[in-house]
């Protein structure tokens, strides 16, 4: 019934999480949006890492810390080129998405004064809310929500009547978490542009089923974690277009950001570092460049086909569960699957399919206003990867099946 280029099988031995057991049963693991799971030539890159190289980067003249900086900087020219950027100094290593968007969010508070407009979707995850909130509070100026329709997609002809002269930066995400729509966002960049507004792309659950080119987008910032796409946690990128990473000031302030301390005054380092203060997560950078290495790998048309596969499969088999509702079930989405059904709450099937073996996300996905539109708790989230296989989409639908049987 359904093709995939992919060797699934043999992209599985790459990853031993995959083979464990949980609560007696083989793991199916469907909370990719969450994190995605990691595979043996990230694991051995950092392992490696830690065995052989490990220093201070930028720092030392003795040999390890300057192949600790060459492995480093070679990562920061992987998501450059990986992400089209036109430098490399125009990516900024941070902790993941949400110290990005802290970082511009901050950043604007010079930017910005009271009267001004800020656009933010009603789709968004609270770390591309609460950053700007702080933001407005700091300065006076007012946020305005692009709101939702009842399918799940944002209302283009309201944001249309949102932009004005007044409007200083919109922020969205590429792809919605908690829905798993993709959002029109060259529509929304070229509007936002229109308008002189800079635009900040949250590209966390974009990135791991597509390849957005930054330079194609015309985008100021793009943000993304590399542990959504197969690197490991506390590191992620901040895309920003040269000329506004040198209007904003610098977030943090110690060392490796500097140019010359005195009592009397600080000079900043140029690009990057003016971003990166203190000693960075190395090896996550490492990790992160070996995680690129290996989807491109993998190609990510293959990685496209797959994933919608299995979102086809899964979405067919769960709408014959009398009472299920899926929120965004449109066409332009990604392998992400959102449902409640009638009179059973998220947690319960959450639960009952953990004693199956099979992990998915329950509740609300870090954007509450999403389920305030709904009116529900929060939803159970089955989000999958390229390695996920049709027999785990078997199981997870009949184990679905076997916990409402019990709740009803
Ligand atoms: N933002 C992550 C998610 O959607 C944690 O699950």
């Amino acid at each position: 019934m359904f093709k995939t280029p992919l060797d699934v099988s043999g992209i599985r031995d790459d990853f031993p999480i995959l083979k464990r057991q949980v609560n007696g049963q083989d793991l199916v693991y469907l909370d990719n949006a969450a994190t995605s799971q990691t595979p043996l030539p990230v694991i051995d890159a950092i392992s490696d890492y830690y065995k052989h190289t490990n220093a201070n980067i930028h720092r030392g003249v003795h040999a390890l810390s300057q192949e600790a900086t060459d492995q480093f900087e070679q990562a920061r020219q992987k998501i450059q080129l990986h992400f089209n950027a036109a430098h490399a100094h125009e990516i900024i290593l941070t902790s993941g998405t949400t110290h990005a968007i802290n970082l511009v969010a901050s950043g604007f508070t010079s930017l910005v004064e009271k009267g001004d407009e800020l656009i933010v979707s009603a789709l968004e995850h609270h770390a591309n809310i609460v950053p700007w909130q702080m933001l407005c509070e700091r300065t006076g100026a007012k946020l305005l929500v692009i709101p939702m329709t009842e399918n799940g997609t944002l209302d283009m002809e309201a944001y249309k009547q949102l932009l004005s002269s007044r409007t200083k930066v919109v922020f969205v995400n590429h792809v919605s978490n908690a829905l798993g729509i993709i959002n029109p966002i060259e529509s929304i960049i070229s509007q936002a542009h229109a308008v002189g507004a800079a635009v900040l792309i949250d590209g966390a659950q974009a990135t791991p089923h597509m390849v957005p080119d930054v330079q194609a987008l015309d985008v100021e910032f793009y943000t993304t974690s590399a542990h959504k796409i197969c690197g490991p946690t506390g590191i992620g990128m901040l895309y920003g277009k040269e000329e506004w990473l040198r209007k904003l000031p610098p977030y943090q302030g110690g060392g490796e950001m500097i140019d010359q301390v005195t009592f009397e005054k600080t000079t900043y380092a140029d690009l990057p570092h003016k971003f990166e203060a203190g000693t960075p997560n190395i090896a996550g950078g490492v990790g992160f460049g070996a995680a690129i290495d290996y989807m491109q790998g993998i190609g990510f048309d293959a990685i496209a086909a797959h994933e919608n596969d299995l979102l086809q499969h899964a979405t067919e088999k769960l709408k014959h569960i009398e009472g299920l509702h899926i929120y965004g079930d449109v066409a332009h989405k990604v392998a992400v699957i959102s449902f409640n059904i009638a009179g059973i709450h998220p947690y319960d099937i959450g639960t009952l399919l953990d004693k199956m073996g099979i992990a998915v996300r329950t509740g609300h996905h870090c954007c509450q206003p999403i389920m305030d539109y709904y009116q529900i708790p929060g939803t159970i989230r089955a989000s999958f990867a390229f390695y996920n296989t049709h027999e785990e989409v078997e199981r997870f639908v009949a184990g679905v099946e076997k916990a409402v049987d019990m709740l009803r």
